[in-house]
């Protein structure tokens, strides 16, 4: 170091950790919303943001709260009526008792996520990873510095966990599983069967099974389940969910995690000092949300299912794609790799050719490389135009290339 040149101040070692490849997954949408905003016509099946209005009464006590001058500090662990209104939805789901001090509020199910693996992973610690895993999971892993590691779920069995495989790649550093059912992208949901073999398995190796329900109310076929219901998956789970996708509620951001008892206070502790509270009038109107009946969060789920069911059909009348149809979720994953390019030369060129924007498979791991993930996101006739649109494309790419 020398006077004229000061060393700069050092950020990089932490921050670093959330990049890497899969940081650029959202390229392809970004780039998609960009020539949107500039005038073309695009259709955007990439991120998970459906168009659904969040219902009324919601919205509405959200103004209510505002207007009655709800816009103080919360408790930091999240509102009481509002703990005791997801303990209470939770126990109904699963027929488990699960008490407000188990739950602690945060913004959003990914938040939450990154709070829990901050607690339960630092350096030199692994995280398994079930492939095809959500976006953002390496980085949250590397959250407090440990690392995912990656266990890749067959297609050919449905992405469904293959209990002794997951085994395999437990060692002494192994810290917890991180999983998603119904999965994104794979729209899996878990059989009960898998998932005791997994809450066997974390209870037998002393390590915790972190469960992302956020998809839990898009069930097309099976139940979702949750290891909260399972015999011994209390003790060894934290549960993430969120109000995002079941209320049409992404940019609301709440979300919540359910942590077996004695453990919720470390969550509390670091919402404190993460948050010092989630914004009150939110908590309010979430309060509306979990104590209304399901009669909204239905209707959309039977919408999703006549969308799916129309994507489906339309994508795999199309030679050259192979579908894996999901039983769950908003997304289904596409095999491209017949047609002779990888998912983010697809994906791109789909946008620039087609104006139709997907996810590459990479976002979802390196044996996803050959994939697209797209969402049913929109109505059925703008689904139906966006397979009219992707069918043209694979037919020219064929002749191009024959
Ligand atoms: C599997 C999964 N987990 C978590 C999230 C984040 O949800 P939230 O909006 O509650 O933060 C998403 C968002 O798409 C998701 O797909």
């Amino acid at each position: 170091m020398t006077h004229d040149q000061p060393a700069a101040p050092r950020v990089l070692t932490a921050a670093g950790r959330f990049s890497g490849p899969r940081s650029r997954a959202w390229d392809v949408t970004d780039r998609a919303a960009k020539l949107a905003a500039a005038g073309a016509d695009i259709i955007q099946l990439g991120i998970g943001d459906p168009d659904f209005d969040t219902p009324a009464a919601i919205s509405e006590a959200a103004v209510a709260a505002l207007q009655a001058g709800r816009t103080h500090y919360s408790p930091f662990a999240g509102e009481p009526a509002l703990r005791e209104a997801i303990a209470r939805r939770t126990s109904e789901q699963h027929g488990v008792e699960v008490s407000p001090d188990q739950v602690v509020v945060f913004p959003g199910a990914q938040c939450a996520l990154f709070a829990i693996m901050l607690c339960l992973a630092e350096a030199g610690d692994h995280i398994i990873l079930l492939e095809p895993a959500y976006t953002t999971y390496d980085a949250v892993a590397q959250s407090g510095g440990g690392r995912g590691v990656r266990v890749p779920l067959a297609a050919d069995n449905g992405f469904q966990p293959d209990v002794r495989r997951v085994e395999a790649a437990i060692t002494e550093k192994t810290r917890a599983i991180l999983m998603n059912t119904p999965g994104n992208p794979s729209g899996t949901v878990f059989d009960a069967a898998a998932l005791q073999g997994l809450v066997d398995l974390c209870r037998r190796h002393g390590i915790w099974l972190v469960s992302d329900e956020v998809y839990w109310s898009l069930v097309y076929e099976g139940r979702h389940v949750s290891p909260l219901a399972l015999s011994g998956g209390a003790e060894v789970s934290f549960v993430v969910n969120s109000l995002s996708k079941s209320h049409a509620m992404t940019g609301w951001r709440l979300g919540w995690t359910i942590a077996p008892r004695d453990l919720a206070h470390h969550l509390g502790d670091l919402a404190q000092g993460l948050l010092f509270g989630v914004t009150q009038f939110v908590q309010d109107a979430a309060v509306v949300a979990l104590t209304q009946d399901l009669t909204e969060v239905e209707a959309m789920r039977e919408i999703f299912r006549q969308r799916r069911d129309a994507l489906c059909a339309g994508l795999a009348a199309i030679p050259g794609l192979e579908i894996h149809q999901p039983s769950g979720g908003m997304f289904l994953l596409v095999d491209i790799g017949d047609l002779g390019c990888d998912g983010e030369v697809f994906a791109n060129a789909l946008l620039d050719e087609a104006g139709v924007a997907v996810v590459p498979g990479f976002a979802f791991g390196d044996s996803l490389r050959h994939c697209v993930r797209i969402g049913f996101l929109r109505d059925v006739e703008v689904l139906e135009e966006a397979v009219r649109r992707i069918a043209a494309f694979v037919a020219s790419r064929a002749t191009a290339k024959g």
